[in-house]
């Protein structure tokens, strides 16, 4: 648990979500599904699905300059770039210094950051301790994921959930009270295996016959990934509020991966806040993994859902199985 880092906020935030749109409607033409079983499980309606010729960093690039310009920063200030995601454009070399080569940020590091979707608060929580400390003032926190490539979309319990999209952050030193106050990075990796992608990495190379078994896609025990996701957001919320000694009843605006609206409700629930104070895309977008946290953060400002002073708590959880949480006074 790290309490009360301080020193160090959000000062820019932005979005790409690919143009297209696939809905349920769509969907039962593909797959052995209908829209009411979608809607009534995931509450998702709609997901955005990138275009053949784009790419992860494609997606990424116009959030990043987004969020830059609304920081007022210019590539050439980038210290650092943090690339948050499951699905970079290839294996080797990581998504982040493409990123940057397109960017031109000429002077920043780069890195990738794979941490299922939680991946946006690990890296958040990773650039507030280069902030905080001063080592580098101007970092660039990216969330983006296209599983739509990795997705099967044969596979009726998986590929209605998830959708394509991008977000970014520009993470700088603030006064300090403000910012990040606390946050927790938690996983379980026993449970590893519930959301997997079995071949392709090391221990299992790409083969013919790892493709005709269809192991290059992802696997996911959803109902186990539904429990686990339940107590897990409870118990980081918990933890991230306490660490910053404020309560739930202080949180103007709670901001928790979009997987799933019933895991979304239910944790609402658990902690007591309405779902008034709550903020939810996940019937328009789907699961965008990595990015979903940072797409919800920017459009809560654009909303006009965060004001300054306001209490903002972040919870994510996903493949790892990874969780974390996070508390930010805006
Ligand atoms: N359409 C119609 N029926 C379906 C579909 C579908 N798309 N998918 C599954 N079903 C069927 C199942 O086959 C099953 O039928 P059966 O009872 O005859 O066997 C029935 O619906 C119920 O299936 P469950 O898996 O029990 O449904 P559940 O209510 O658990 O909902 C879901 C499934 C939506 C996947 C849910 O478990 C969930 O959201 N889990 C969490 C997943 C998640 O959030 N992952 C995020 C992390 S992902 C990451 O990090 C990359």
């Amino acid at each position: 648990m790290h309490k009360r880092v301080g020193g160090a906020g959000i000062w820019g935030l932005g979005r790409y979500l690919p143009e297209r749109v696939l809905t349920n409607a769509e969907l039962e033409r593909m797959v052995e599904t209908n829209d009411e079983w979608i809607v009534s499980r995931t509450g998702i309606r709609e997901r955005r699905i990138a275009a053949g010729d784009q790419t992860t960093t494609d997606l990424a690039l116009p959030a990043s300059r987004q969020a830059m310009e609304r920081a007022g920063v210019t590539p050439e200030d980038l210290d650092l770039i943090i690339f948050c995601t499951n699905n970079p454009d290839t294996v080797i070399p990581a998504a982040g210094p493409v990123l940057q080569g397109k960017l031109g940020a000429t002077r920043a590091g780069a890195f990738d950051l794979v941490a299922g979707c939680s991946g946006y608060i690990y890296g958040l929580s990773v650039a507030s301790q280069f902030a905080a400390s001063r080592t580098y003032l101007t970092i660039l926190v990216v969330g983006a994921d296209m599983l739509s490539r990795v997705v099967d979309w044969q596979d009726r319990t998986t590929c209605v959930l998830f959708g394509d999209g991008a977000g970014a952050a520009v993470v700088r030193p603030v006064p300090d009270g403000r910012g990040i106050l606390s946050f927790r990075l938690a996983c379980d990796g026993t449970k590893a295996g519930e959301i997997i992608v079995p071949a392709g990495g090391a221990s299992r190379p790409a083969t013919h016959g790892t493709v005709d078994a269809r192991e290059h896609y992802l696997r996911m025990n959803g109902r186990e990934v539904f429990r686990f996701a339940v107590t897990a957001c409870e118990k980081v919320a918990r933890e991230v509020l306490d660490a910053a000694a404020v309560s739930a009843e202080d949180v103007a605006l709670f901001v928790p991966h979009q997987a799933n609206l019933r895991i979304i409700e239910n944790s609402a629930r658990r902690l007591g806040i309405g779902m008034d104070r709550v903020m939810v895309n996940v019937d328009r977008y789907g699961n965008s993994s990595a990015a979903t946290i940072p797409v919800a953060l920017a459009e809560a400002e654009e909303q006009g859902r965060l004001k300054q002073g306001d209490l903002v708590l972040l919870v994510g959880f996903g493949a790892g199985l990874t969780y974390a949480g996070m508390v930010i006074r805006w």
